[in-house]
């Protein structure tokens, strides 16, 4: 029994840069989906009967001698497939089409006219419309039993299918934002033409889940490392809701929280969920295993080891404890699985600072293994956690260790934590949409100022807020200007440390949304 529901697709990765975001506009549809590399174990897949399948976009030709197959097994499984780009000339190739080097190379925003207005994946789509191109290759002759559905100006077969089958393939690319209807497209295919009915909803997935868990657990012991974030904390309501108090929380507060955020984990999973938590005040032996450190990656490693060393002695506390709940989600398990996304792993893991030893020998129990962020605040809401927790902005796990810049001390802890606040309060006051992490920096600079009559020498401190769908990359966020000078003028007041804010405007890349 897995956690995914009987209707659900099979999204063949062809090295695509979109396979993601692809997967992640198909769960917005409601349907369960997941990635698979071209080269997987398919008999494995197969077996569990992917109700339809997405192939991909991807780097190579079709032309080339080594390209990437698609693995017959599927084909002969003679379920509904959407070939996307890559996937669409692979498709085309496969069922006994005609590929030919391009001659002109089609990049960027292009105006698909569709010739067949009355086929199923065109429904709700006007004549005329936008959509992202690439592609160097084109499909001169169709497989038998295929049409031309679709053309722009320098792609001929811009979108083909065959309705008796249910094969069908588009050169642009439906998940992208550029493309005006991609997601009708995408929702034509799913449910007209693959009749997917089943939805993915969490208040199913919860009971898949809560079986699961208890499947694997069985009647041993678990214990979950709560940080306060979101991940971790959906991870280990769920398993309650499994295993009840055969699951202990610790929480570690290591002193490096935002303003009252200790207090509000402690309250919403004691008093508001009854998890059964231990709470560890850890701040004293953080603070003194900090003291003097200003080099940032020599912090990190110091609040790991600490977390580390704290955690294995709580858990030594629990007898006969052999798993250990986290709240990995699906990006993760894909980035670690897929040899092409290696950049991707490699950023994520100085941010793993949780990593336990292997000593401990403990199991891992997984059960956000199958979702993306918005899934899991989904669920968050479904199993009635707080929403100032299921709302929580991406909060590094060295915490407001890496907000300060140089030495971590008590005082310049209470400096960043009231500017801080100040930032939270004033943007969420505001009714701007908020952005996805916004917060203060605790700079080393101190510059000359005037306050009253008097010349003052202070600290510099730098607000960020950013947008970004996943962190990976982000814009300053475009702040109003009153809002901006609303939250100088009350950090500069409030704080009497500091007598200059500056505002980030950097995006990512160059920079990184901390600042270290
Ligand atoms: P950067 O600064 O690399 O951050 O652009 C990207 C995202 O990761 C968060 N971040 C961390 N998260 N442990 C975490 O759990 C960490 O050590 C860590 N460092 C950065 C950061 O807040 C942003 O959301």
């Amino acid at each position: 029994m897995r956690a995914a529901p009987r209707e659900w697709v099979a999204i063949v990765d062809f090295g695509a840069q979109y396979a993601q975001l692809i997967a992640r506009r198909v769960r917005e549809e409601r349907v369960y989906c997941e990635i698979f590399p071209h080269d997987a174990a398919w008999e494995n897949v197969l077996e569990r009967e992917p109700s339809a399948y997405i192939l991909t976009g991807g780097p190579r030709s079709v032309l080339e001698p080594d390209a990437p197959h698609l693995d017959a097994r599927i084909l002969r499984a003679r379920k509904p497939i959407l070939g996307i780009c890559y996937g669409m000339q692979e498709l085309a190739q496969a069922c006994g089409g005609t590929v030919v080097p391009g001659v002109v190379r089609e990049y960027g925003r292009s105006e698909l006219i569709v010739d067949a207005a009355q086929s199923l994946l065109f429904l709700d789509v006007p004549g005329r419309s936008q959509v992202w191109m690439s592609h160097g290759d084109t499909v001169t002759a169709l497989p038998r039993g295929f049409l031309k559905l679709a053309h722009t100006a320098t792609c001929p077969v811009a979108a083909c299918g065959d309705p008796e089958s249910r094969r069908y393939g588009v050169q642009f690319h439906p998940e992208v934002r550029h493309t005006e209807h991609g997601r009708t497209i995408l929702r034509n295919f799913l449910r007209k033409i693959a009749g997917l009915r089943e939805l993915w909803e969490m208040s199913s997935f919860i009971d898949r889940a809560i079986e699961e868990i208890r499947g694997q657990v069985g009647t041993g012991r678990a214990i979950c490392a709560l940080s306060g974030g979101v991940d971790s904390a959906v991870a280990a309501t769920l398993v309650a809701r499994a295993i009840g108090d055969r699951l202990t929380c610790v929480f570690v507060d290591h002193g490096l929280l935002r303003a009252g955020e200790a207090h509000d984990v402690v309250a919403a999973f004691r008093d508001v969920l009854h998890l059964n938590l231990v709470a560890v005040d850890a701040r004293e032996r953080f603070l003194a295993a900090l003291a003097g450190v200003e080099d940032p990656e020599e912090k990190r490693a110091i609040i790991g080891r600490e977390f580390i060393a704290v955690f294995e002695e709580q858990a030594a506390r629990i007898p006969g404890v052999e798993f250990l709940v986290q709240g990995t989600l699906y990006p993760d398990v894909i980035e670690s699985k897929t040899p092409h996304s290696k950049s991707g792993a490699k950023i994520k893991t100085h941010h793993n600072v949780g990593g336990l030893p292997e000593h401990m020998n403990l199991r891992l129990v997984e059960p956000l293994r199958l979702l993306f962020k918005d899934e899991v605040r989904r669920l968050g809401r479904e199993l009635g956690l707080p929403a100032r927790i299921v709302n929580r902005q991406p909060f590094p796990g060295p915490g407001l260790a890496v907000r300060i810049l140089g030495a971590v001390t008590p005082e310049r802890l209470e400096v960043v934590r009231r500017a801080d606040a100040i930032v939270r309060e004033e943007i969420e006051r505001d009714g701007v949409e908020a952005p996805w992490q916004y917060f203060a920096i605790l700079t080393p600079l101190r510059s000359v100022g005037v306050m009253g009559d008097f010349r003052t020498y202070g600290n510099l401190v730098a607000v960020r807020a950013v947008t970004s769908d996943d962190g990976m990359t982000a814009d300053w966020a475009h702040l109003p200007p009153a809002l901006l000078q609303r939250i100088a003028t009350r950090i500069v007041n409030e704080v009497p440390e500091v007598n200059r804010v500056v505002y980030d405007v950097t995006s990512k890349p160059p920079a990184t949304i901390e600042w270290e």
